[in-house]
C-alpha cells in the first residue's frame, strides 16, 4: 500500500505530515512512502534525507495512494487522485471544511480528524492537539522573553542588583505549562491561573505561584475547561486585573473545545501594564483572550506590545513536524491489520472518536449535523 505525504500548500503552514526520520517506520511495516518534491524543505527536511530514508519523491506522489497524510486537510479537488477505498489523516476542522468533508465521503475514502484524537491515555502517543500546544507554549514564552526590553532573571552584579521579570499565564493547559516550564528556565517568576482545579498542582510542580480568585473552578468532561456565564467571565476578569497590571509578560493560552476562546483581558487591563510590558495571545486566532489581539500582528496597546499567535507551531516546524509525525504514525499503527493493510476498527474507541468519514458515510455526529444529515 502506498503512503503519499503531500507538499503542505496552505499560507503559513510550514510543517510536513511525516519527517524523514519516521519513514522507516512505515516501510519496515511493508508500506511504500511516497512524498511529494520540497514536502519537507519549510521545515527543515531535503528531499534527499526523504530518499535516504527509502521513501520516492515524485510529484505523482498522490497518484493511486492508499493513505494521504498532511498537517491541513488535503486539497480536496485532488480526491479522485486516490485509490478507492483511501484513508486521509491530517488536522480537519470540520466545521470550516464541510466541502472537504463532502468530497472525501462522496468519494467513498475515510478521513480521519487529527484534532479529534480523545484524550484518554492510550491515546496519547497521537495527541496532536497536545504535541502541538507543547510547541506553541514554548514558542510564546520565547517570543515574549524576546520582544521584552528588560531582564528575565535577577542578576546580582557588581553594578547592581536587577529584579527578576514578573510573567503571568493565563489558561495551564499543554500550552500554558510548556510556556510556564520554558519562562521558569529563564529565570523569570512566574504566576498562573486557570479554572480547572487540577492545574494548580500542575502549576506548582513548576515552581510557579498559583494565582488564586475567589470563583468556583470550572472543570468539564475529559479534562476540559466548561464555558463560563457572562457574569463569571466579568468577574474573573475583575478579579484578574491586579495580577496583569503587576505583570511584565502575559500569556494568555485559554480555550474551551468547541468554543471561541474567551476573553480573559480587556483592553483598559493591557493599557494598565507597564509601559513596556509584553503580551503573547496564543488564543488569537481563535477569537483571542485579549481585548485587540490580531492573529499574526504585533499591535501596540497604551504602551505594550500585543503579540497575536498565528500558525505557532509552524514557527518551530522542524521539532512541530517530528512530533506531528510520530502522531500520525502511531495512529497509522493502530489502523494496521495483521495482512499490513490498513484499515478502520470502529470497536477501537480511538480509531471510532477522529474517524469523520468512512464508506461513503459522514461518522462524526456534530460534522454531520452541520451537514444536516442523519445516520443510516
Ligand atoms: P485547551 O487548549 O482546551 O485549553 C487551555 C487551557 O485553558 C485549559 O487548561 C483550560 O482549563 C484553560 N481555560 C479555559 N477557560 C479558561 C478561563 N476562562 N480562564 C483560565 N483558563 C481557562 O486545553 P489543553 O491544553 O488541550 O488541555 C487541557 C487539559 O486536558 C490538560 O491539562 C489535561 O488535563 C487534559 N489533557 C489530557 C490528556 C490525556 O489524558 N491524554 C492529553 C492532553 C490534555
Amino acid at each position: 500500500m502506498k503512503i503519499a505525504v503531500v507538499a503542505e500548500t496552505r499560507s503559513g503552514e510550514r510543517r510536513v505530515a511525516l519527517v524523514p526520520g519516521l519513514v522507516e517506520r512505515l516501510t519496515g511495516a511493508g508500506l511504500d512512502v511516497a512524498v511529494e518534491p520540497g514536502a519537507g524543505v519549510s521545515s527543515g527536511f531535503a528531499d534527499d534525507e526523504y530518499r535516504a530514508a527509502g521513501a520516492v519523491v515524485t510529484p505523482e506522489a498522490l497518484a493511486g495512494a492508499g493513505v494521504v497524510l498532511s498537517v491541513q486537510p488535503f486539497d480536496a479537488r485532488r480526491v479522485a487522485e486516490l485509490a478507492p477505498h483511501a484513508i486521509t489523516v491530517s488536522f480537519l476542522p470540520t466545521g470550516q471544511e464541510l466541502d472537504h468533508v463532502r468530497a472525501v465521503r462522496d468519494a467513498g475514502h475515510t478521513a480521519f480528524a487529527m484534532e479529534l484524537v480523545p484524550r484518554i491515555s492510550r491515546a496519547q502517543a497521537m495527541d496532536a492537539l497536545s504535541s502541538q500546544a507543547f510547541v506553541a507554549g514554548y514558542r510564546a514564552a520565547l517570543v515574549a522573553a524576546e520582544r521584552l526590553p528588560r531582564f528575565l532573571p535577577l542578576s546580582m552584579t557588581a553594578s547592581g542588583t536587577i529584579r527578576p521579570a514578573t510573567v503571568l499565564v493565563l489558561g495551564a493547559g499543554v500550552a500554558g505549562l510548556q510556556a510556564i516550564a520554558t519562562m521558569r528556565r529563564l529565570g523569570a517568576v512566574v504566576r498562573a491561573y486557570d479554572v480547572r482545579s487540577a492545574a494548580a498542582e500542575e502549576v506548582r510542580s513548576l515552581g510557579a505561584e498559583f494565582v488564586h480568585v475567589e470563583l468556583p473552578a470550572l472543570d468539564g468532561a475529559g479534562g476540559y475547561a466548561r464555558e463560563m456565564t457572562e457574569e463569571r467571565s466579568r468577574l474573573q476578569r475583575e478579579l484578574l486585573a491586579p495580577h496583569v497590571a503587576d505583570a511584565d509578560v502575559l500569556i494568555t493560552t485559554a480555550a474551551v473545545p468547541g468554543r471561541p476562546a474567551p476573553l480573559l483581558v480587556t483592553g483598559p487591563m493591557v493599557a494598565a501594564m507597564r509601559p513596556g510590558s509584553v503580551v503573547v495571545d496564543l488564543a488569537a486566532e481563535s477569537g483571542g483572550n485579549v481585548e485587540g489581539a490580531k492573529p499574526g500582528e504585533e499591535v501596540i496597546v497604551g504602551d505594550v506590545l500585543v503579540w497575536g499567535g498565528r500558525d505557532v507551531p509552524s514557527q518551530l516546524p522542524a521539532q512541530a513536524s517530528q512530533l506531528y509525525s510520530a502522531n500520525v504514525v502511531n495512529l497509522l499503527s493502530l489502523l494496521m491489520r495483521s495482512d499490513g493493510e490498513l484499515s478502520p476498527d470502529f470497536d477501537d474507541e480511538i480509531i471510532a472518536a477522529c474517524c469523520v468519514a468512512h464508506a461513503g458515510e459522514v461518522r462524526h455526529a456534530p460534522t454531520r449535523a452541520l451537514l444536516g444529515e442523519e445516520l443510516s
